[in-house]
């Protein structure tokens, strides 16, 4: 796929988050986008995902500009799934409910056809037996593979990740990050934001680097990891291997 954010900004309350952002990245399948917090990571991604207005500039998905207007918004948001920290599931539906219920109230399938989407994906993500638990009942990673089945119930081919496991245990991260690697391989394409430096590095085909409202460094994962440039990628790389 391929991106292109020009001037790019947002301020909350006088405060800049992000600054004049300018990027323009193709034939990825997978983008990680990394930094420390506060860079405006999230923020960047409620934007491309139509959930939250810029301030000024334009992004554009596959050449196609997202357009700022609540209707057309609307529709631009059927077409991606979101996956977020945590909070991701209704809590009083169970995680059968989870999946089937946007797809009938949302995107307008019907009940019988939405239900039989729901077991098919639960079943091929080996969650079949949690299908009538509530999220209390399931663990953190069990819970965020539903969110991820969730996002990919209605077959959208572009989807949005913000640090979908930080909030889990190790062990639990990799059964999320192993469902996320399934995705790659079937051709989906995911724009990640990730503490995850592993997966990025393996995983993903390019990696953002954002500090301070902007993209300050990017490249193919790989030349990234191996050869930082800018002094601040270094010291952020430096801090978060630096206990591995
Ligand atoms: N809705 C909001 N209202 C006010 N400030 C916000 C809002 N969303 C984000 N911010 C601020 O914007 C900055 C960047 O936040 P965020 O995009 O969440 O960064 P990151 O995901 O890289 O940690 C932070 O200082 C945060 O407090
Ligand atoms: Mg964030």
């Amino acid at each position: 796929m391929k991106i292109s954010i020009k001037n790019l900004s947002k301020s909350f309350d006088g405060k800049v988050v992000l600054n004049n952002l300018n990027v323009e990245v193709e034939n990825f399948h997978s983008l990680a986008i990394i930094g420390p917090s506060g860079g405006g990571k999230s923020t960047l991604l409620r934007i491309i995902a139509g959930l939250q207005n810029p301030d000024q500039g334009e992004i554009y998905i596959n050449d196609n500009k997202i357009i700022y207007d609540e209707k057309l918004l609307k529709e631009y948001r059927k077409t991606i799934g979101v996956v977020f920290q945590s909070y991701n599931l209704f809590p009083h539906l169970t995680a059968f409910e989870n999946i089937v219920l946007p797809l009938v109230e949302v995107h307008k399938i019907k009940k019988a056809e939405a239900e039989n989407i729901t077991s098919t994906l639960l079943n091929r993500f080996q969650l079949s037996e949690h299908a009538y638990k509530k999220p209390l009942e399931l663990s953190g990673g069990q819970q965020q593979r539903v969110a991820v089945a969730r996002a990919l119930a209605t077959n959208s081919k572009f989807l949005l990740f913000d640090e979908p496991t930080s909030a889990l245990d190790p062990e639990l991260t990799s059964e999320v990050l192993d469902m996320i690697k399934e995705l790659e391989n079937q051709d989906k394409d995911l724009l990640l934001v990730t503490h995850e430096m592993g997966f990025a590095r393996q995983s993903c085909d390019y990696v953002l680097f954002m500090y301070n409202g902007q993209v300050i460094e990017q490249g193919k994962s790989e030349e990234l990891f191996n050869n930082p440039k800018t002094p601040e990628l270094k010291n952020f790389l430096n801090k978060v291997l630096e206990w591995r």
